[in-house]
């Protein structure tokens, strides 16, 4: 019967395209489960693009030790999306979630078991398949009518569950990390799906707003700006973020702890910046998270006067008092584990035009962020006189390394490569070498082409090539595959200007 059914379906279809006029009619197929990201086959989705995700999250953090470190979640997920082609399914990605109701445009879909291949389902329709082992979490939405290209659709989706402390492919905690007194948002890679229903990968950016409801006297702290004071009613507080700029899915935070929400202030240029410090913080990492933030406005100045306008509606920190263990450039508001170094301050800000303004449009891409991230950090120790950017560069290189280390391709570093080690210092050093390659003006005028021509956008490695070729009229293909790719230690030609 299924057979029969996909036969009849296939007639229809060529019957469609054959329309008189000989205007091809709609083909309606199913959206693609990802967006074809070697590394992540499943992250992200193909058929739509999504405009706006509107999250209306109610959650409870854990109660006091020595109960479970679990918390209630509950969300309304409101998402705009365009169709991109002529669509009879697609799909979300959620993990570790349960949907309680699901509805395109107002109406109403059935929840259903998953079919099997070639299996028909009637009507309007949704089923959630989550495969922990296969890495598969993929919810498919059957929306009836379907939807032809081109179309401005509305999913809203209602979902839950228990938080736990998901981890990522390397073991990582990652996602909506509870904590004892809330969570940490903090989703590189593809940990967004633990928390809201997304199609989470780069090349889909979207704008946000959100409306975070927790126990009165708990601070929830998102991406943007607050377009409104939080609302306290029947001893809860709903705190309203707005995130107008595009945003890749992995860059969105919600956390939710004791925070002191600080006085924003502004850079030079007049960003605001938003800090949000852990009440609980010890006194010495208090000290010195205080005086790395209290740098963050000058920071900005410095990145604006290399790289251009800072790219996002405001700035401003998160500062947990957790064990997560890193930090995450979050889009306009990085988070920080247990403290924020000076350091890890101008790495984090760094990412806001590079990562964040300019995504990798594949993960293999991912040195083009850390590889910047950190090179920036090496231009603002040279600017606080801490040492030169051709110290750090010469302090990576002359160290005995061994083969190991080598042997990584950071251009190409595999899933479980993303955040080694040489994707940040190789990746640093290969931008210090480019920079001797094309010299100083070439270097920062092709860093803002990039950051001008990507801009809301993601790019590869090779466009990013392509730039610094345009700018500065020489042939890098032997460059970047000595820096990118070759397993050896890169020649010491570069080492002097
Ligand atoms: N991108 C972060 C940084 O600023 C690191 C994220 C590490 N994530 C992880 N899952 N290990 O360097
Ligand atoms: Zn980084």
């Amino acid at each position: 019967m299924a057979v029969a059914t996909l036969a009849l379906g296939a007639v229809g279809a060529a019957g469609a395209t054959a329309a008189p006029g000989g205007k091809p009619g709609p083909r309606y197929t199913a959206g693609a489960e990802g967006v074809g990201d070697a590394y992540f086959p499943f992250a992200g989705n193909g058929g739509y693009d999504v405009q706006h995700y509107d999250l209306d999250i109610t959650y409870t953090p854990p109660a006091p030790d020595p109960a479970p470190l679990v918390g209630e979640f509950d969300g309304v997920a409101t998402i705009d999306l365009v169709s991109t082609q002529d669509l009879d399914r697609f799909n979300l990605d959620l993990r570790g979630m349960e949907v309680h109701a699901l509805s395109v445009n107002g109406k109403p879909a059935a929840s259903v078991a998953p079919p099997l291949a070639g299996e028909e389902v009637d009507g309007a329709a949704y089923w959630h398949v989550q495969d922990d082992d296969a890495r598969v979490w993929e919810l498919t939405v059957q929306p009836r009518p379907k939807l032809k290209a081109g179309e401005q659709v509305q999913v809203v989706v209602e979902y839950g569950g228990t938080t736990t402390r998901p981890r990522d492919i390397e073991g990582a905690l990652y996602g909506w990390v509870t904590q004892r007194d809330g969570a940490l948002v903090a989703s590189e890679p593809d940990g967004s799906m633990t928390w809201y229903p997304v199609s989470d990968h780069q090349t889909d950016k979207a704008t946000y707003s959100f409306e975070i409801t927790v126990p009165e006297g708990k601070v929830a702290v998102a991406n943007g700006i607050q377009p409104k004071p939080e609302e306290t009613a029947n001893g809860w507080t709903t705190w309203f973020w707005d995130a107008p700029d595009q945003q890749a899915s992995y860059l969105t935070t919600a956390s939710v702890g004791d925070f002191d929400l600080r006085e924003t202030y502004t850079s030079s240029s007049g960003v605001p910046i938003i800090d949000a410090v852990d009440t609980k913080l010890s006194t010495s990492r208090l000290a010195t998270t205080n005086a790395s933030l209290g740098r963050q406005a000058a920071m900005v100045d410095f990145f604006e006067s290399k790289f251009g306008p800072y790219p996002f509606v405001a700035y401003g920190s998160i500062v947990d008092n957790d064990s997560v263990g890193y930090a995450l450039e979050t889009q306009t508001r990085p988070v920080y584990s247990s403290s924020a170094s000076e350091g890890t301050v101008s790495h984090e800000l760094a990412h806001q035009w590079f990562g964040n303004a300019v995504s990798p449009e594949r993960w293999q891409d991912i040195w083009l962020n850390e590889g910047w991230a950190t090179y920036a950090n090496w231009m603002w120790n040279e600017e606080r006189g801490i040492r030169t950017a051709q110290q750090s560069y010469d302090n990576w290189y002359a160290p005995a390394r061994d083969a190991a280390y080598w042997g990584l391709q950071i251009g190409d570093p595999g899933e479980l490569g993303l955040f080694a080690t040489q994707v940040y210092n190789r990746g640093a050093a290969t931008l210090h070498a480019l920079r001797l390659e094309v010299g100083d003006a070439d270097f920062l005028a092709a860093a803002q082409l990039w950051l001008e021509r990507y801009n809301d956008s993601a790019g590869t490695s090779e466009d990013f090539q392509a730039v610094y070729e345009e700018v500065s009229g020489q042939d890098l293909d032997e460059f970047f595959q000595i820096w990118l790719y070759d397993q050896v230690k890169p020649p010491a030609d570069w080492t002097t200007p």
